[in-house]
């Protein structure tokens, strides 16, 4: 049984604590927020948990095996950090931090107290992520991935669009390529607060002419989380919001020959079949909390350890300074 608390249970940090207080090995002993409304609404939900404001009341809980931070972005790095050097395992909400140096420090400290950290870039659990992993070789070399996470939809006063909504994409366009890319570049607009961008557009590249476009916004008109995988093989939709076929395979390419004789030769197109693949589908945050749970018991490295977060936190930070500088490329490298 793995003991844990859950740390502001928001708009989303209920939804963790719901499903720690439904998984039958874990134990949610706390939900702590410093707002009492929060805290309420969350211990209606969850009535074997005891409701705190005390951050330091949960650290100093012997019990407590895992904290689960589920605040706004930038009270993650000092939450991280208490919860580490109390001697608990940590899983932390994505933005991991707003600041590189801040993931590498929390990463030292992890390694140095034989800790578990994990970031919760939640869609790597995503079945049809999952599944993507399966397929990318069948897709030859990737070229290109692009992605759109638009709505019109709740907007924050704490980060952009550029913070919120592209750690999903950006995770998940470097687990599926396995490397991270070399230079970054975006542009964007505030138009409801003054220099919270309501809308980024962001290019990665990786060196290798592979290359990732991310488009977020929750100023638009369309609901859309959608990423279209270009492959030189085969290419891959992944339609979040498609109530079933989430994802869709297409045996279509585009091959140039080394063998013609007009131009009409030169390029041949193949036009396939589309093929929905079988997908056992769950809750992807159901699955999140569960690796996070058998990570703490068998002491393995999550999935979305905290490398994983910094190399998103790069990415990020990157990011925000092409945003800055009217989208003149940074290099990574
Ligand atoms: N994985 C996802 O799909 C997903 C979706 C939404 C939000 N999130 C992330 O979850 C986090 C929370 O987002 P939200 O929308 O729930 O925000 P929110 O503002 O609704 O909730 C944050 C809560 O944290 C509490 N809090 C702040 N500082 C605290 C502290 N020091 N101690 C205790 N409680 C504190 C606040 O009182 C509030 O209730 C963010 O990092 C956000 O990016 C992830």
């Amino acid at each position: 049984m793995v003991n844990v608390a859950v740390v502001g249970v928001g708009g989303w940090g209920k939804n963790l604590a719901r499903n720690y207080a439904q998984i039958p090995d874990a134990r949610l002993k706390y939900i702590c927020d410093l707002n009492p409304r929060a805290l309420a609404a969350c211990a209606r939900l969850c009535p074997e948990s005891a409701p705190t404001e005390s951050f330091d009341r949960v650290l100093d809980d012997g019990e407590i095996d895992a904290v689960v931070v589920a605040t706004t972005g930038e009270t993650h790095y000092a939450l991280c950090k208490k919860a580490l050097e109390a001697g608990k395992d940590v899983f932390v909400e994505k933005p991991f931090v707003l600041d590189v140096a801040h993931a590498e420090e929390l990463i030292a400290l992890a390694e140095a107290r034989g800790r578990i950290l994990m970031v919760g870039h939640l869609l790597e659990y995503h079945p049809v992520v999952e599944k993507l992993r399966v397929l990318r070789e069948s897709l030859g070399r990737i070229y290109y991935i692009y992605s759109q996470r638009l709505n019109l939809g709740t907007v924050r006063e704490d980060e952009n669009a550029l913070w919120n909504f592209a750690p999903h994409d950006i995770s998940v366009i470097l687990y599926l390529l396995e490397r991270t890319p070399t230079r970054v570049a975006a542009t964007g607009q505030s138009y409801l607060q003054p220099g919270i961008e309501d809308v980024v557009f962001l290019t990665l590249y990786f060196g290798d002419e592979a290359m990732a476009h991310v488009h977020v916004s929750w100023l638009d008109p369309h609901k859309v989380r959608r990423m279209t995988i270009v492959g030189s093989e085969k290419m891959a939709v992944f339609d979040d919001l498609a109530p079933t076929e989430k994802l869709k395979v297409y045996d279509k390419g585009a091959r140039v020959n080394t063998d013609y004789n007009s131009f009409a030769e030169y390029v041949s197109l193949r036009f396939g079949d589309i093929t929905i693949p079988y997908l056992k589908m769950a809750e992807p945050l159901r699955l999140e909390c569960e690796h996070f749970l058998a990570c703490v018991r068998e002491r393995r490295r999550p999935l979305s350890d905290g490398l994983d977060g910094l190399n998103v936190v790069r990415v990020l930070t990157a990011a925000q300074r092409s945003l800055k500088d009217n989208g003149a490329p940074v290099s990574l490298s």
